[in-house]
């Protein structure tokens, strides 16, 4: 009797690893079924923002307040395991709206990512979720911070920069709109549409992360090494700081007037064997260059110099005002540096204008995870090589508008601290 119980215990523990894999995979399943927003008429160009945010989970009084002590207390998590932040160690800033799915591969991707534990992790939010936040809370492998976009459509349900009942509709003419009195009569955008709050929050929150942490952090407003930008649904290479290191320690012999190191590509052919040890240098162009980059305070210095041109653009993406400000604002363009082979994935097809044929299934993560498996032996290049690239004509892409409405103007330059600080060289 008690032998055949030892047994039966005995093979339970053995399948047990299958049965939580076959667990993990129905979780994984199902949390790529999740329904996201059908493609709207105004379609955001290059990022996946609109799904409703759900305010019926949690009071906003409580929203609000949580938002407001954990933006004051600024606690780093593991920050006794690591260490304190030295001025040359790298902060990586996330950008977090909601897919939860998401932003857990990419937070397995940073666990296995070198050096990893010398860094500082951010995390700014525009939707506050418990679920997100205790994800965020269990990392172990690094010193972690969470901020909270103070202003966003979960807390401003029915003000500006919310949605007000006062605003224009949409798709109301002009001559209407000033016969209505609607509050934002005066500034259709450029194709003639008015205000949709929800299309505003994402470069409202980027501009108002990326002043709050070279500007007014405790633990970032003096830092003077690099921070790369990520967001939720990117995905990290293992070398990905490695090659950063080798771009920033190069910098003066592969490109000493450049701003911006780039470790994210958009390239469907992944030759690591052939590529992965070379770097072009290009200006920077949002549709190539807006995933995974990094600069320090002295670019950051030259984009603030063009502050009021970014939040005046009639453009709500905040990559497209930024190439924008680079071509037609700051003395000389931003230029970077980028990998061939990425080293920053984007796995966010289920977003809001890809409905595409990998939706529904975790496809696109495990390409990436047999691409970097597959090449491991090419990672970690003990040096850089410049790639000649063909001398490309850059012509400005259209405005995309919805970026028109003099609040929004207003409310973004607000944001910026009218105090600059210099790095020395
Ligand atoms: C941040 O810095 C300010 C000004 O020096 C100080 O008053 C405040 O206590 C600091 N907060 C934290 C959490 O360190
Ligand atoms: C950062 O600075 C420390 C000393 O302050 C130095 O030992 C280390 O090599 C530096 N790291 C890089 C990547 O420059």
């Amino acid at each position: 009797m008690r032998f055949l119980f030892y047994l039966r215990i005995k093979s339970f523990i053995k399948l047990f690893p299958v049965i939580i894999f076959f667990y993990s995979l129905c979780y994984v399943w199902l949390q790529f079924n999740d329904k996201h927003l059908p493609n709207g008429e105004n379609e955001p160009q290059n990022y996946d923002l609109v799904e409703e945010t759900s305010t019926s989970v949690y009071d906003v009084n409580f929203i609000k307040e949580s938002i407001e002590i954990k933006n004051r207390e600024q606690i780093i998590l593991n920050s006794d395991k690591f260490g304190s932040l030295r001025a040359n160690d790298t902060i990586i800033v996330i950008q977090v709206h909601n897919r939860i799915q998401y932003l857990t591969f990419l937070i397995e991707s940073l666990k296995l990512t070198v050096g990893i534990e010398k860094a500082l992790l951010i995390f700014s939010h525009d939707v506050f979720d418990l679920r997100l936040n205790n994800l965020i809370e269990s990392i172990d492998f690094c010193k972690v911070l969470q901020i909270f976009y103070p202003y966003s459509l979960q807390v401003f349900t029915n003000t500006f920069p919310g949605p007000d009942v006062k605003d224009c509709p949409r798709n109301i003419d002009k001559q209407q709109a000033l016969l209505m009195k609607c509050i934002n009569a005066e500034f259709p955008d450029t194709y003639g549409h008015y205000r949709e709050a929800r299309y505003t929050q994402t470069k409202h929150h980027w501009f108002w992360k990326i002043n709050h942490i070279f500007d007014y952090l405790n633990v970032t407003n003096g830092h003077t090494g690099f921070i790369l930008f990520l967001e939720e649904d990117h995905y990290a290479a293992p070398d990905m700081l490695h090659v950063l290191h080798l771009m920033i320690s190069n910098k003066l012999m592969l490109c000493e007037t450049c701003d911006v190191f780039t470790l994210g590509s958009y390239t469907k052919s992944f030759n690591y064997a052939l590529n992965a040890n070379k770097v072009e240098i290009q200006k920077w162009s949002s549709s190539k260059h807006n995933m995974g980059f990094a600069f320090n305070r002295n670019s950051w210095n030259k984009v603030k110099s063009c502050a009021k041109k970014f939040c005046e653009y009639d453009d709500y993406n905040w990559d497209w005002s930024l190439q924008h400000i680079s071509l037609k604002c700051l003395k000389t363009p931003l230029v970077t540096v980028a990998v061939i082979a990425p080293r920053v994935f984007h796995i966010g097809e289920c977003g809001v204008h890809h409905k595409g044929k990998n939706c529904g299934n975790n496809k696109l993560v495990l390409k990436v995870k047999r691409t970097l498996s597959v090449s491991r032996n090419y990672l970690f290049p003990s040096s850089l090589t410049q790639q000649k690239v063909s001398k490309r004509v850059y012509k400005m892409s259209k405005v995309n508008g919805g970026w028109s409405d003099k609040r929004d103007h207003q409310f973004c330059f607000k944001h910026v601290k009218q105090v600059t600080r210099s790095v020395p060289h």
